[in-house]
């Protein structure tokens, strides 16, 4: 088909059709789509890669007895994980600030670990809220064990 414009020639790009609203340039067009594709997060691509999970040697095994827990701070970082044992060889790894109004947890009683600013409580072995003002359970991390070192992935 021939430019329906003034050349008459085929293909023409001079003179394409570019279906736009009334008043949108093709400029608007192109810069329509992109706004697009930030909006529906193509553009996050690039963030996730950012964002992939990295493993930490948080201590030795024997650093937290049986039925105790130990705060570490992963090395090169200022991420700071409660490590428990609730069972022997068995390890978890939580954030240790509380999920009622973020106060740091304090201790350990029995299963528990205690958040001393309004009670709360939370599993050593899942992270669930167990008592206190909260239900949320504490952020929880995979922990793996590699000989005597146990590992956490943030
Ligand atoms: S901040 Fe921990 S119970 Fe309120």
């Amino acid at each position: 088909m021939d430019c329906a414009q003034s050349c008459h020639q085929e293909p023409c790009h001079e003179h394409e059709v570019v279906i736009a609203p009334k008043g949108l340039s093709r400029r608007g067009l192109l810069a329509g789509f992109a706004g697009v594709v930030a909006a529906i997060g193509l553009g996050g691509f690039g963030e996730s890669a950012l964002a992939a999970s990295k493993t930490y040697t948080a201590c030795k095994t024997t650093d937290v007895r049986v039925g105790g827990a130990k705060i570490v701070t992963l090395p090169g970082t200022s991420t700071r994980v409660v490590i428990t044992q609730p069972k022997k060889g068995v390890f978890k790894a939580f954030s240790p600030i509380c999920t009622h109004e973020g106060a740091p947890l304090n201790g350990i009683s029995g299963t528990s670990l205690v958040c001393n600013s309004h009670g709360a409580r939370f599993n050593t072995t899942t992270g669930a809220a167990t008592a206190g003002p909260t239900r949320k359970a504490l952020k929880a991390y995979k922990v793996t064990i590699s000989k005597t070192s146990v590992r956490v992935t943030i």
